[in-house]
């Protein structure tokens, strides 16, 4: 068994901030063009450093007091600007790595004309440097990447780390809902409430499964309303199944 904690650390440094790319990497003549599209879009599309000079704030960005939930990997948009479209009284953020796909929400969230919706480019890692304990009453997460190979387990979101992360900025009946087409981004959950990677005990997390599914597109997801996403349609056309499972904050 690996030392308590060698495996459980988050993919980044401790200690160290997200920082969005320099300048110079914009005007670059290889650069990404979806690199100038992002500095350049505006709202909706926040840069990381506003974001993090708002935590504990974050109502200001929206203009509106409104309970908050996160959205993380929103991919093209599709999922975030419907699942905002139904729920009006709270306010949206979207957080995304790659900046093709956070440009894509960005013009997915404007023409939908959805005003309580932001969408950052941003490494769901970082989180604390954005929420502090309780701030947020939901947060969604949509078909996780996978990282099925054990030496690229450090990569994976959904890890003890992440868990303690969840605990920590969810208010009291805030919950955390997964759907992936990979099982064991919804069975690792129920796995690591109380252990590490290896199995070995932690103390348990105040955060209790409310529901669960193994096959959302045929049998229904375990809260109401749910929102098809863009690789959700993918594996419903595949005919391959996609799990899902709640998670609510104790206490
Ligand atoms: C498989 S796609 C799913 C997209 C969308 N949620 C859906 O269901 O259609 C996973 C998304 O998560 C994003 N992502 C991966 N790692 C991330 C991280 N550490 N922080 C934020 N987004 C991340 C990817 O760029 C990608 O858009």
């Amino acid at each position: 068994m690996a030392a308590h904690g060698r495996r459980t650390g988050r993919p980044t440094p401790e200690g160290g901030a997200f920082v969005d790319k320099p300048v110079e990497a914009y005007t670059h003549p290889d650069a990404n063009p979806y690199l100038t599209a992002h500095r350049e879009f505006g709202r909706p599309l926040v840069p990381a450093g506003d974001l993090q000079a708002h935590r504990g704030r974050m109502a200001e960005l929206f203009g509106r007091d409104a309970p908050l939930v996160l959205e993380i990997g929103s991919g093209n948009g599709e999922f975030m600007v419907e699942w905002a479209r139904r729920n009006p009284d709270v306010n949206v953020l979207g957080v995304e790595i790659r900046f093709k796909r956070t440009v894509l929400c960005a013009r997915k969230i404007r023409a939908a004309g959805v005003e309580h919706v932001l969408i950052a480019r941003y490494h769901a890692a970082f989180l604390r440097d954005l929420f502090g304990e309780g701030e947020l009453v939901g947060i969604l997460v949509n078909h996780p990447d996978p990282w099925p190979k054990e030496r690229h387990e450090r990569n994976r979101l959904i890890s003890r780390w992440f868990l303690e992360d969840v605990a920590y900025f969810l208010r009291p009946g805030g919950f955390l809902r997964i759907k992936s087409d990979f099982e064991p981004n919804c069975g690792r959950v129920a796995d690591l409430l109380d252990k590490g990677p290896e199995g070995e005990p932690l103390p348990a997390l105040p955060l209790k499964i409310t529901g669960r599914s193994d096959d959302v597109n045929a049998k229904g997801a375990p809260w109401a309303d749910d929102v098809m996403t863009n690789y959700q349609g993918k594996m419903l056309r595949k005919g391959v199944p996609v799990h899902a499972i709640e998670v609510v904050r104790t206490g």
